[in-house]
C-alpha cells in the first residue's frame, strides 16, 4: 500500500522496513516437515497487503525510528492476523484468499485450523523476544480477537442495538490487532506513555474503519480487487453495515431485498445473486460509507496532540487510504 504524499526518505525506511519484516515471516515458516512448510507458508506465499506491519513501521517513525524490535513486532503482528485468516476461511466457508485457494480448500478444515494454531505458536515465540508486556498485549489481543470472531458466527442477541452490537464485533475482532499493530511500533521505539496509548486509540480507530471498509467491499468490489470472492458475507448471512441499514428502511420498494436478506442465500445462487445486485444499488451502501468515513474522522482526530509533521501526516493519510480502497 502507498500512502500518497510521503517523502522518499520516509518511503524508503517504510520499505526498507518492510524488507525486513518479510525476511522474518519466511523464516517463521521455515520447517523441516515439507508438508507443514507447504501448507504454512500457502498465504504468506499468496501476497497480502502487510497493512498492519506498516502501521508498526509508520509508528515506529512517530518515535525514534525503525530498529529490530519494532521489525519483530510488526512480523508478529502479521503473523497473527495470517493465522486469524487460516481460522476466518473456515469459519466463513471461504474458498479464496489473496487470489488463491484458501487454506480449506487447498487442504482441508483440520489443515487450516492446525496451521493456524501453528502460526499463531511462532507469533507468539517472536513476541517472547519482545519482553512480558508485549507477551501480554499479544495475548490480551487475540482473546479479544477470538472472541469478536465467535460472537460474529452467533447470532444477535435480541436486546442489543444491532448497529452498536455490530460495531463492538468489529472493534474486537479487526481494531483489536490493529490497535496492537500501532502500539508495538510506538512502544519499541521509545515513545511515552501518552504517545503510546494514542497511538493505540487512533489504530483501534483505524481497525474498526478498516473492517467497515472491508464489509463494503464485499458488496461492491470485484474478485480480482480483492482476491476474495464477491458476496461472501451475504452468503454467509452476515448482518454487516449496509444489511443493517437496508434491514432497518420503512420504504415499501425495499420488501424484496428484506425478504432476500432474511432468507437462507447459501442455498440459492440466483437469490444470493439478486440480493448482491439490489445491495450493490442501495443508498444503505452510501449511509454505510458515510459511517466508515465519520470513523476514520474519529481515527485522525485521535491523532491531534502528536506535533505536526511528515508522521503525522501520514498516519492521517493512512486512515484515509483505508476507506478509499476497493481490495
Ligand atoms: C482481511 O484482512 C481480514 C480482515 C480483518 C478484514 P486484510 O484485508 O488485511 O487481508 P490481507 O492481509 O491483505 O490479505
Ligand atoms: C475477518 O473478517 C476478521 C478477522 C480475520 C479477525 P472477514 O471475515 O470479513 O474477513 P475476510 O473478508 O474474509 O478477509
Ligand atoms: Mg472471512
Ligand atoms: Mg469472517
Ligand atoms: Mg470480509
Amino acid at each position: 500500500m502507498d500512502i500518497p504524499g510521503i517523502s522518499p526518505d520516509l518511503q524508503r525506511r517504510l520499505a526498507d522496513g518492510m524488507a525486513r519484516v518479510d525476511a522474518t515471516l519466511r523464516d517463521a515458516v521455515r520447517h523441516e516437515d515439507e508438508f507443514i512448510r507447504e501448507a504454512s507458508s500457502h498465504l504468506l506465499n499468496a501476497g497480502g497487503k502487510r497493512v498492519r506491519p506498516l502501521l508498526t513501521l509508520l509508528a515506529a517513525e512517530v518515535g525514534e525510528g525503525i530498529n529490530d524490535d519494532v521489525v519483530t513486532a510488526a512480523a508478529a503482528v502479521e503473523l497473527t492476523h495470517l493465522a486469524s485468516l487460516y481460522h476466518d476461511d473456515v469459519m466463513d466457508d471461504a474458498d479464496v484468499r489473496r487470489g488463491s485457494p484458501s487454506a480449506n480448500a487447498k487442504y482441508d478444515n483440520s489443515t487450516a485450523i492446525l496451521v493456524g494454531d501453528l502460526l499463531f505458536g511462532k507469533a507468539s515465540e517472536l513476541v517472547a523476544d519482545l519482553g512480558a508486556e508485549a507477551v501480554r498485549i499479544q495475548a490480551r489481543t487475540f482473546v479479544r480477537l477470538c472472541a469478536g470472531q465467535i460472537r460474529d458466527d452467533r447470532p444477535h442477541p435480541g436486546d442489543a442495538d444491532p448497529v452498536e452490537y455490530y460495531l463492538q464485533i468489529l472493534a474486537d475482532k479487526t481494531g483489536s490487532l490493529i490497535a496492537t499493530a500501532a502500539r508495538y511500533g510506538a512502544m519499541f521505539s521509545g515513545c511515552d506513555e501518552r504517545t503510546v496509548g494514542l497511538l493505540r486509540e487512533y489504530g483501534e480507530r483505524v481497525g474498526v474503519t478498516f473492517q467497515l471498509a472491508d464489509d463494503l467491499i464485499d458488496v461492491a468490489s470485484d474478485a480480482d480487487a480483492m482476491g476474495k470472492l464477491p458476496g461472501t458475507d451475504l452468503r454467509e448471512g452476515k448482518r454487516t453495515l449496509p444489511v443493517l441499514y437496508a434491514l432497518a428502511s420503512n420504504d415499501p420498494a425495499d420488501a424484496r431485498l428484506q425478504q432476500l436478506l432474511r432468507s437462507d442465500l447459501a442455498l440459492d445462487d440466483a437469490a444470493h445473486a439478486e440480493a448482491l445486485g439490489l445491495l450493490r444499488d442501495h443508498p444503505a451502501m452510501r449511509a454505510a460509507e458515510e459511517r466508515t468515513e465519520a470513523v476514520a474522522r474519529s481515527a485522525r482526530e485521535a491523532l491531534e496532540p502528536l506535533p505536526d509533521g511528515e508522521v503525522k501526516q501520514a498516519l492521517s493519510a493512512f486512515a484515509a487510504l483505508i476507506v478509499s480502497r476497493v481490495g
